[in-house]
């Protein structure tokens, strides 16, 4: 008997031991009273705990190949071609399309209170929005409350009590005292953190100095946790918005003139120098521009441990629409960095093919027209955002695969793997292995994706991406092993997801120890000098 006959005898008979409790498994409702689109909503589903995708091109990062992929209780159990198994299995037909592992978002923003208001999206309608276009697992930022991480952890654990796949958390890091920095510890050691972000813009909110910012690098490194910087000049912004204000320019494009790519090249460079004066590894989040992006290629070029990451938005959209004569029209695209000129997005996109910047975020961070409406006399009173949580997938695939920029492999890393690998839960997410928890989806290449907020699972009134179609299709999303998109219909389950831990000393850790020890050999110092004696 050789090793495939038995796995596949051995699948059968733990199919029909399980078919019973298959059967007797208990009807789950989907959430049908609270945002997203209700018709998707009504019906309860019984979703197998046994599902075996047949026939599809399975596609991880460093291989693909056409084979079948068994799912068992939420786990994926054997890839491989040809698995036969018996009933009680739901069987799902992938031929000519591909099977993939979950997107995983690492910049959200669900449930967040910001510039006077909190975004549309919770943690069950972005997620909602998430599952609908391939996303199983996203990273949200936690904001800590009035400084305290603890208080800011526990905040968002109720936050995401609704969640319907599963998330893990950043932590957003605001002032600094010597609790900020034993919160750190156990933020890391005891809550499943290991990453931490800093803000240099935000001038009066958020931002933080070089010196806390260089305290926190300290920190982080002595944990083994990941620093990540949003890169602007918080100072220059600031003036930039006065200089707006006093030339008369209260509309969204003020928003785009008082925050000009140089800032955003200068904060780069700076937490880029910083952190290799620290000697540890940094993630800059959305990465908007040309200015900020060279930044990166040119640390990593010289072997400086920086990942780049830019977001969707950045990627496929330019500012034109800033200078909409429409406010509610313009309003929408307001986000931090700006939305840039055009050719910084094609340039972005070049970088994402070269490996110059690594995994693609959508920074989803959604406000409604109403929300947005609050700065309608200044545009320095409109909260920043856009959506992307449920377009990303298929902007990424259209953008970068259809067009040829990328290969298919390379879709799975940049929006799956490497996002698993540098948080360091690889390969348990990111992969499609024996092992891995079943986060799949099946991509149609021949079907087409048409972006309307008349359709999307968003909350919110608009979506930046109106009127896009495209080619690629997500047809089926399998989170935690459950058919939760299928024929068009979402079968989100609040409180289903799990919130997954993130250990600390990821990849970029290798080599940091002996690095400083090659520092220290190379100081020559201190220098014993004699005593000169008159
Ligand atoms: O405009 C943005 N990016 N809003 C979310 C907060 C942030 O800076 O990531
Ligand atoms: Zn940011
Ligand atoms: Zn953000």
């Amino acid at each position: 008997m050789d090793s495939c006959h038995i796995t596949r005898v051995a699948l059968l008979v733990i199919t029909f031991l399980s078919l019973f409790s298959t059967l007797s498994e208990s009807n789950q409702f989907c959430d049908a009273g609270i945002g997203y689109g209700e018709s998707t909503c009504t019906v309860a589903s019984t979703s197998p705990s046994k599902i075996l995708i047949k026939g599809g091109m399975v596609v991880n990062a460093h291989h693909q190949e056409v084979a079948d992929v068994y799912i068992e209780d939420g786990i994926i159990v054997t890839v491989q071609k040809n698995i036969v198994v018996g009933d009680g299995v739901k069987i799902i037909d992938a031929t000519g399309k591909y099977v993939m592992p979950g997107g995983i978002d690492p910049h959200t923003h669900l449930a967040m209170e910001f510039m006077g208001t909190e975004t549309i999206d919770d943690f069950f309608s972005g997620q909602a929005a998430a599952l609908a276009g391939g996303t199983t697992m996203h990273i949200d930022f936690v904001i800590p409350v009035k400084g305290s991480l603890s208080a800011g952890f526990e905040a968002y654990v109720k936050k995401a009590e609704r969640s319907a796949m599963d998330y893990g958390f950043h932590m957003a890091i605001t002032k600094w005292d010597e609790t900020v920095s034993r919160e750190m510890e156990i933020m890391v050691k005891e809550k499943g953190i290991n990453s931490f972000k800093f803000f240099l813009a935000y001038k009066g909110s958020l931002m933080i100095s070089d010196e806390l910012l260089l305290e926190g690098f300290k920190k982080c490194k002595s944990l083994g946790a990941l620093p990540m910087v949003h890169a602007e000049n918080g100072d220059a912004v600031f003036e930039g918005q006065k200089r707006m204000i006093e030339l008369g320019i209260t509309g969204p494009e003020g928003h785009a003139l008082s925050r000009p790519p140089a800032l955003e090249g200068e904060a780069t460079s700076r937490a880029i120098r910083l952190a290799g004066f620290v000697n540890t590894p940094l993630y800059v989040v959305h990465v908007m521009s040309i200015d900020a992006m060279e930044e990166i290629a040119k640390a990593r070029k010289s072997g400086q441990k920086v990942v780049g990451e830019p977001v969707v938005s950045g990627l496929v959209l330019n500012d034109t629409v800033l200078w909409d004569p429409d406010f509610q029209t313009a309003a929408k695209f307001v986000m931090s960095p700006p939305i840039r000129a055009p050719g910084h997005g094609k340039a972005l996109q070049a970088a994402l093919s070269t490996g110059v910047l690594q995994l693609v975020g959508t920074d989803h961070c959604t406000f409604n027209s109403t929300q947005k409406a609050l700065g309608i006399d200044d545009f320095r009173k409109i909260p920043n955002g856009v959506n992307g949580l449920e377009e990303r997938m298929h902007l990424v695939w259209d953008t970068m695969v259809v067009s040829g920029q990328i290969s298919v492999t390379d879709f799975v890393r940049v929006t799956s793997t490497e996002c698993a690998r540098i948080f360091n839960i690889y390969p348990r997410k990111g992969a499609i292995l024996a092992g891995s928890d079943a986060d799949i989806i099946i991509l149609n290449p021949n079907s087409s994706f048409h972006i309307s907020s008349n359709s999307h699972h968003s909350r919110s009134d608009t979506n930046v991406y109106e009127g896009r179609r495209g080619k690629g299709k997500v047809e089926v999303t399998i989170a935690g092993g459950k058919i939760v998109w299928e024929n068009d219909e979402l079968k989100a389950v609040p409180g289903s997801g799990k919130y997954i831990r993130m250990p600390p000393f990821n990849y970029l850790y290798d080599g940091i120890e002996k690095a400083d020890a090659d520092y220290l050999s190379s100081l020559r110092a201190p220098v014993i000098r004699s005593v000169r004696t008159a």
